[in-house]
């Protein structure tokens, strides 16, 4: 398998020089231009050595909110020898809660400030692993013996009573769509084919998504078992954790658990289960680009319809869904459909994973009654706002889910609730944002994310991500007309209509919502080159 194969290269050389890959074109027969576009598109991959120290920094919104720019500066300042340093901005590293963040040498480095970066560069960290911490929605008191799958498996419940159960439970999908999860495996299950596959869609890499890493990092057992239960009902033959590569706490946790139940003889006559590094790429958690990257090819998404729940992995049915959907199947399954129901406030049901960073007191991932609001979230379980910050503006599901104002705050985290107002629950990733920032920098920001990771597939987005990032930036400097707000309204329905994935679709939300929100304040940097909160550049080059 190309990827795999190239990854090898890579572990073993540091890098992937040119004669190897003409080597390894010629043992396999796989036509040169073939590995470079694979190789060239992955971020993981390295064509060129790599220096002592390799910096990947993140300068996505939480970061950027805390200073990571400025950190960028300072060691690009430096000035060392690109052999000695080199210091990339990347796009969202996962580790929100901990901003700045950064991989030093592929590992992760957390609360960075100049000082601690700087003994970080000196010398560089080593993996440590957090302690395991039990988490709430956990049926087993000690280590799991995966009584359920094999009560599954052994036909004592049946594959229909566990669909009917998870129908009952109305579980939906945790991984942006919410698609119902009883559902989806009952379509899977019911599509025709002798060899079906089920993939857990672990490659979380939206700007504030970090309930994933902790759900595998705490619970990997929950997961495990979830997808056994999914590919014993769908009839699958090998399931696959699909892991961004950048989550070796993850990997693991869920290496070790999958091995100690093996040794323990508890997966007898359980599918094959492995892992799948994703080579990275936020458009690789999109679950048909996920598929090409887990066939070998770019990951550049496929036009749906077919869905993968009939042509998915080599055309085959594949059940895809997140880490925390299969976390949840688990759990309902163990508990029962009325241990999950009578969970939840104001009309969301069941006990959800949510992540929380920003301007908070205590950012972390926490496991909340869905349906809570925004504000109690904010203030039960994050302590509230940092001192000295007012609530500013809010983001309640990613990068994807736009911005609504502190009047919004009441709003209950549930999908309905939050579609009803033009958002969405999307990746479980609520950021709070105190007074001191400008909403179109930070939309701006996200913008840049969005373009940075657009696959470049299809035109309107390779195209319209770039227009709305020009334009955008345009403000912040103070130029800019009132013709860019026309352009805005036939830009952003279109990308929304016409682009192949929910990338493109979703990506002008930042700048469409808070020019919704605080028009003023938008309009402020060209109409009068002020930026109210005097944070943008209006004027400069
Ligand atoms: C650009 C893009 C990125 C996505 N990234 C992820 C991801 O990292 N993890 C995930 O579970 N779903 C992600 N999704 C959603 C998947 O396409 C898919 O809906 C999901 O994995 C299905 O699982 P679920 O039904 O359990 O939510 C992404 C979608 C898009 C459009
Ligand atoms: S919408 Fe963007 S990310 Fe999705 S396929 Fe088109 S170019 Fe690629
Ligand atoms: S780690 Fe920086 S925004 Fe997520």
């Amino acid at each position: 398998m190309l990827i795999d194969d190239l990854k090898q290269i890579q572990a073993r050389c540091g890098f992937l020089p040119e004669e190897e890959i003409r080597a390894y074109s010629d043992r396999t027969n796989t036509p040169l231009y073939q590995i470079q576009a694979v190789a060239s598109f992955y971020p993981h991959f390295r064509l060129e050595p790599p220096p002592r120290v390799e910096v990947h920094l993140c300068t996505d919104l939480k970061c950027h909110m805390r200073g990571a720019d400025a950190l960028l500066d300072a060691v690009r300042a430096l000035g060392r020898s690109p052999e000695e340093l080199q210091i990339h901005p990347c796009s969202c590293l996962g580790q929100c809660d901990g901003g700045p963040a950064a991989l030093i040498n592929d590992v992760p480095a957390r609360h960075l400030d100049l000082e601690s970066l700087l003994g970080l560069i000196e010398e560089p960290p080593s993996l440590v692993f957090p302690e395991a911490r039990k988490v709430g929605i956990d049926p087993y008191p000690g280590a799991s013996d995966y009584r359920l799958w094999r009560s599954v498996h052994q036909g004592e419940r049946p594959a229909e009573q566990v669909i009917a159960d998870l129908k009952e439970s109305a579980l939906r999908g945790m991984g942006g769509a919410g698609f119902p999860a009883g559902t989806k495996w009952e379509l899977v299950r019911g599509a025709a084919g002798a060899v079906k596959y089920v993939v857990c869609n672990a490659d979380e890499s939206e700007p504030g998504t970090i309930k994933d890493r902790h759900i595998l990092e705490n619970a990997p057992h929950l997961v495990l078992e979830g997808m056994l239960l999914g590919a014993e009902v769908v009839g699958a033959g090998e399931a696959i954790l699909y892991l961004r590569h950048e989550y070796p706490g993850p990997r693991l946790a869920f290496a070790r658990e999958l091995e100690r139940a093996e040794r323990a003889g508890l997966l007898a006559g359980a599918p094959r289960v492995r892992i799948f590094d994703s080579p990275g790429g936020y458009i690789c958690g999109e679950e048909t680009a996920l598929l090409e990257a887990l066939e070998g090819r770019r990951a550049e998404p496929r036009n749906k319809p077919p869905f993968p729940g009939t042509h998915g992995l080599w055309a085959r049915p594949t059940l895809i869904n997140n880490v925390e959907t299969f976390a949840l199947a688990t759990a309902i399954l163990a508990h029962g459909v009325e241990w999950y129901s009578s969970q939840g406030r104001h009309g969301g049901t069941g006990p959800k994973f949510l992540g929380l960073s920003g301007d908070v007191n205590r950012p972390g991932v926490y496991e909340v009654p869905l349906g809570i609001t925004l504000r109690d979230f904010i203030e039960e379980y994050g302590g509230g706002m940092l001192p000295g910050r007012e609530l500013y503006a809010l983001s309640p599901g990613g990068a994807s889910s736009g911005f609504l104002p502190p009047s919004m705050a009441d709003t209950p985290l549930e999908f309905r609730a939050l579609a009803q107002v033009g958002s969405m629950l999307g990746s479980g990733a609520v950021v709070a944002i105190g007074t001191g920032h400008c909403i179109l920098d930070l939309s701006l920001n996200l913008l840049r994310f969005f373009k940075n990771e657009s696959c470049g597939k299809c035109v309107p987005c390779r195209v319209g991500t770039e227009k709305l990032l020009r334009m955008a930036d345009g403000w912040r400097h103070g130029r800019g007309s009132e013709a860019d707000l026309e352009v805005l309204e036939e830009l952003a329905p279109a990308m929304a209509d016409a682009s192949i994935c929910g990338l493109g679709q979703i990506a002008p939300a930042p700048l469409t919502s808070a020019l919704k929100y605080w028009p003023d304040e938008i309009l402020a940097h060209f109409r009068e080159r002020r930026c109210p909160a005097g944070v943008c550049p209006v004027g400069g080059g």
